[in-house]
């Protein structure tokens, strides 16, 4: 069995990151994971995951702050221990073709999918390598990789995540630390649910080779497995998990 290991999960009140909590806390880890400040439901999560069966470690944070994520991660170093593992996974869309995207809708996608990236990781990526031990895990998309109509501000953001992971894994390689990217396809969350219906019907799912959305443990699962002893050879890779649709 692998070593239990801090993990820090941002966003983990939503459908992907709640699964990875979860899958990670199975494993026999300490999770902490993030919300954003005016998230009014995060003591009741906390409390309803409790009854679950899982302990859950929550703080207030904006990952799109950089002053917000410099206390969070420091609060969580002084009450649970340095991070081991670190999923950027906290995301939003603002969808509008490229003729009605405003500047307001630009910055919020690229500071919270992007900037949130250098502003997490940054505080725990100095500690893997003095540790000799970290796993930096990013979940971006495939429309990082295909781009998506109505998604210039989301698909830049989430390409560039790679480009971001792809960098910093040549700079830790040799210091036990991987990153990595994950690029699921659709995942039924509410991300997804907020496309409007008949989108979704007629240009979507009608792109996904096995026809129906994915699931978040079957991304959790991924995660799982790159947070593990066993991936220590993987690092800088951009893994799709989409249903096949990166062969069309
Ligand atoms: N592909 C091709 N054409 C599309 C399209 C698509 N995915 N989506 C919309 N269109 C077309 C429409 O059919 C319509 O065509 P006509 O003018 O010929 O009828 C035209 O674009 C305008 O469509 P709308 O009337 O819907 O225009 P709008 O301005 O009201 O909305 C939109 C545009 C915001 C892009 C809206 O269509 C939309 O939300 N589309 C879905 C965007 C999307 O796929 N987002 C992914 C969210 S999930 C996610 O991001 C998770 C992940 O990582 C995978
Ligand atoms: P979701 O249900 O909308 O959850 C998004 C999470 O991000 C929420 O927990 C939210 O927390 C958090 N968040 C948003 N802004 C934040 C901020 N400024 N600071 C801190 N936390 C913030 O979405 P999801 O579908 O689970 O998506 C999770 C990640 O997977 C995103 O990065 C998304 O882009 C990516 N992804 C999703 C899909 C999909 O099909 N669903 C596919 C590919 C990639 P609060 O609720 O507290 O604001």
């Amino acid at each position: 069995m692998d070593k239990q290991r801090v993990a820090l999960v941002t966003g983990g009140m939503g459908g992907l990151g709640e699964a990875i909590c979860i899958k990670l806390a199975a494993l026999g880890h300490t999770v902490a994971t993030t919300y954003s400040p005016g998230n009014t439901k995060a003591q009741e999560w906390v409390a309803a995951m409790k009854a679950r069966g899982y302990a859950f470690h929550a703080y207030a944070c904006d990952v799109a702050d950089w002053n917000s994520s410099v206390e969070c991660v420091q609060k969580i170093g002084a009450e649970l221990g340095p991070v081991d593992v670190l999923v950027n996974n906290a995301g939003i869309t603002r969808d509008m073709t490229f003729k009605k995207m405003d500047r307001v809708n630009w910055d919020a996608v690229l500071h919270t999918n992007l900037d949130s990236v250098f502003n997490v990781s940054k505080q725990v990526c100095d500690g893997m390598v003095d540790r000799g031990w970290g796993r930096i895990i990013n979940i971006s998309s495939v429309n990082g990789q295909k781009g998506a109509f109505g998604q210039t501000n989301y698909s830049a953001a989430k390409a560039g995540m790679h480009g971001f992971t792809k960098a910093l894994s040549l700079e830790v390689a040799r210091k036990g630390v991987t990153v990595n990217t994950i690029s699921p396809g659709y995942i039924g969350t509410k991300m997804v649910m907020a496309i409007p219906k008949e989108v979704l019907d007629s240009k979507i799912i009608p792109q996904i080779p096995m026809g129906r959305l994915g699931k978040p443990e079957e991304v959790a699962g991924l995660v799982a497995y790159l947070a593990s002893e066993e991936a220590a050879f993987v690092t800088g890779a951009n893994i799709a998990i989409n249903g096949g649709q990166h062969m069309q």
